[in-house]
């Protein structure tokens, strides 16, 4: 039984005790598609908030009256407080605000520090035991704000980034060989910016290097463009940044943490000792499951490598030690 108002929340009365409850906060949208493909995926009921009056209501009505085409009768929620995000097994953080053309991703430092810090606040006192899920930029740098600002271990706090980037760049090498990109496995670590490191050398096309398919020169016009991809978007969007391919991949994580799929994935974790990375997220291999990151997996890096490496984590580690003061 549907139960609404104008302005209130959407309740869906279907919502089960018994199925997890995943929670995406920010209903713009990255937040609203990431509802629409879990809804399609039906592995959760679905709270979908945002403080914005009417709009994560308005966007999870949709989302019912799309139930019946699209053949799913998730549950969803949509509301403008935190009260029904209680219980949640898994808290999508997507609110902050986006890039503007031209911006990068370090210049929403301080204002999505804030909001990040007080959407972990208000979700974890009321899911004490859920997986954080961060999706808002700087992303290394707010995976670490919600870190600290939860108490969580470390294990249940994860960012976003890698399985977009690396999806990226399956994308950029599948256009350049004319082929699917279903079969090419690519691996980006780092940070999620401009100086995130894409290994060419664990980069396969049906498990053939890609250095045996791709020149050089081509290879390192991939990488680039790997790199600013994400502006590449914004710069044609000029209203905001990209919403279908971040979506896929937090529906991703999702609903592999909620299957307890324990897949290897790139994802934005804290290192404290692997790859030689002190108490920072950044992203890297992990094992993701039901326990959220249940293990670091440390690739070989060569020298050059690791200097790249090192190279993204310095830009991370430089802006957390600027907004460490405030998560005191
Ligand atoms: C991107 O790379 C929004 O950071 C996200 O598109």
């Amino acid at each position: 039984m549907l139960l609404f108002t104008t302005c209130g929340p959407v309740i869906d009365k279907r919502l089960s005790i018994m199925r997890h409850k995943v929670t995406i906060v920010g209903a713009g949208n990255v937040g609203g598609m990431v509802a629409q493909r879990l809804a399609q995926a039906q592995v959760a009921d679905i709270v979908l908030m945002d403080a914005a009056p009417g709009l994560a209501g308005g966007k999870v009505l949709d989302l019912l009256h799309a139930g019946p085409v699209c053949r799913y009768d998730t549950p969803l929620i949509g509301t403008s407080t935190y009260d029904e995000t209680a219980g949640s097994s898994v808290v999508a953080i997507c609110a902050g605000l986006p890039r503007k053309p031209g911006m990068s991703r370090d210049a929403l430092l301080k204002a999505n520090t804030d909001t990040v810090k007080a959407i972990t606040q208000e979700v974890v006192s009321r899911s004490p035991n859920a997986i954080l899920l961060i999706v808002s930029n700087p992303l290394d740098v707010m995976s670490y704000v919600a870190y600290k600002t939860s108490g969580f271990p470390k294990a249940r706090v994860v960012g976003m980034a890698g399985v977009l980037d690396s999806a990226r760049l399956q994308v950029f090498i599948a256009l350049e060989l004319g082929i699917s990109a279903e079969h090419v496995q690519a691996t980006v670590l780092g940070g999620h910016g401009d100086d995130m490191v894409p290994l060419l050398r664990y980069t396969t096309v049906s498990g053939i290097p890609v250095t045996d398919l791709i020149s050089p020169e081509r290879l390192t016009a991939i990488i680039q463009r790997t790199q600013n991809a994400g502006a590449e978007v914004l710069k044609l969007l000029q209203t905001g940044s990209a919403y279908f391919a971040p979506s896929a991949a937090v529906a991703e994580m999702v609903t592999t943490i909620l299957r307890g799929q324990k897949r290897i994935l790139s994802c934005s974790a804290l290192c404290q000792g692997e790859y030689k990375v002190d108490n920072l997220f950044s992203g890297v291999p992990v094992q993701l499951g039901e326990g959220g990151v249940e293990k670091i997996i440390e690739m070989k890096l060569t020298p050059d490598e690791e200097a790249a490496f090192r190279k993204s984590v310095k830009s991370v580690e430089m802006s957390c030690r600027l907004i460490e003061p405030s998560l005191c």
